[in-house]
């Protein structure tokens, strides 16, 4: 195998990551937000761009029922809607129905996105029991069947997400990149592990070193990447176009911005709580513009619990904040905090989330 331009660039210490292109979608640098029901709702994209900049390439939706999308659910709208300066972003759907894929394909087309991606590596039971998600790496036939319908059906490009295989004595991984090729998929991303590990164990990047050796349309990676030096050793020893960050990304929206510091041989920037209570005001207001006033504070709670996992300076203060009803009193009594205690402009430290939210938001 020839050296990647990523390996290339490595060798000879790269001012930034290289991209690649997805039919005529420019991924660049090749660092992707993953795909995370119940996280990547398009608010917490625009955060993680707003925390991260251009050193996001692509933006990947929670993943979308067809069955509910095209009954035209609201809900369902709400999840595929996006902004502008998410660009490029993609749609994830899963489900098993060839016809039904296709038409909700259209729908997602018609909304404006760059890019389709279909769902085969949610381990979640209630979906892979009606053949999809993971379901659909037991029934690589099935697969090409969806492909060929909804590859029929727009002209944006479509991708597909796998894991490895079923379980560790059916990894198809291999099988089913050359489905994937044959049948009109512009690229493939792959989770390194089985559906049967969920997200136990480590993720295997061998798998997407195989796969990369073979594929002609562009890999992408995923699994564990949660700093820069985890990100450089996977494009570096994988050769893969693309590396996906999910619960790296969940406390840290910065990573994005720290990898490419790093490659770039400047200091990583490091958020203080300033800013970190920056971008929650500005989350805050994209949040009370997507959704009803029920739903927006909820998901402010989530993310500030999450962001908050390194505020060990008054530990009640997270306590405190989760209890209230309104965002904006949350989000004042962390800045007063932080102002009494002199902490405005130090450096958070960074928490890592663990995650079986796949399993568990499905
Ligand atoms: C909370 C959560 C929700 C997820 N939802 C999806 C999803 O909707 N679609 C998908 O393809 N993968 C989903 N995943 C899997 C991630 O995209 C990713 O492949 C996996 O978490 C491994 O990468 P990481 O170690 O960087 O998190 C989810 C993962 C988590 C933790």
């Amino acid at each position: 195998m020839s050296a990647s331009p990523i390996q290339q660039a490595a060798a000879s210490t790269p001012a930034r990551l290289p991209g690649f292109s997805i039919g005529p979608v420019d991924v660049a640098p090749g660092l992707v937000l993953a795909p995370m029901s119940g996280v990547t709702d398009s608010p917490f994209r625009r955060l993680v761009k707003l925390a991260s900049g251009d050193a996001v390439g692509l933006v990947v939706s929670e993943f979308i029922s067809i069955e509910l999308l095209t009954q035209r659910q609201l809900r369902m709208a709400v999840r595929m809607s996006f902004a502008e300066s998410e660009r490029p972003v993609a749609v994830q759907l899963y489900g098993s129905d060839p016809e039904r894929m296709a038409e909700a394909a259209r729908v997602v087309e018609g909304a404006g996105v760059d890019l389709l991606d279909i769902n085969c590596g949610c381990p979640a039971p209630k979906i892979v029991r009606r053949g999809g998600g993971a379901g659909l790496l037991r029934d690589l036939p099935q697969i090409a069947r969806i492909l060929d319908a909804t590859v029929a059906a727009v002209k944006i490009p479509v991708t597909i997400k796998i894991r490895n295989g079923w379980c560790e004595n059916t990894v198809n991984a291999l099988d089913t990149l050359r489905v994937a090729e044959e049948h009109g998929a512009q690229a493939i991303a792959v989770h390194g592990r089985t559906r049967m590990q969920l997200y136990r164990g480590v993720a295997d990047w061998e798998v997407v070193r195989a796969m990369k050796a073979a594929a002609r349309i562009p890999v992408l990676g995923s699994g564990d990447v949660l700093t820069a030096s985890d990100a450089l050793d996977r494009f570096v020893t994988t050769g893969c176009d693309g590396v996906m960050i999910g619960r790296g990304a969940i406390n840290n929206p910065w990573i994005f911005r720290q990898i490419a510091d790093e490659v770039a041989g400047r200091e990583p920037f490091a958020p203080t709580w300033r800013d970190t209570i920056a971008v929650l005001r500005a989350y805050r207001g994209m949040l009370d513009a997507l959704y009803p006033p029920k739903v927006a504070p909820g998901r402010m709670r989530m993310m500030l619990s999450r962001l908050l996992k390194g505020f060990h300076y008054a530990p009640d203060t997270r306590v405190t904040c989760l209890k209230m009803k309104d965002p904006g009193d949350m989000l004042d009594h962390l800045e007063a905090v932080c102002a009494a205690l002199g902490v405005l402009d130090v450096r958070r430290s960074i928490g890592v989330s663990s995650g079986d939210g796949e399993a568990e938001a499905a």
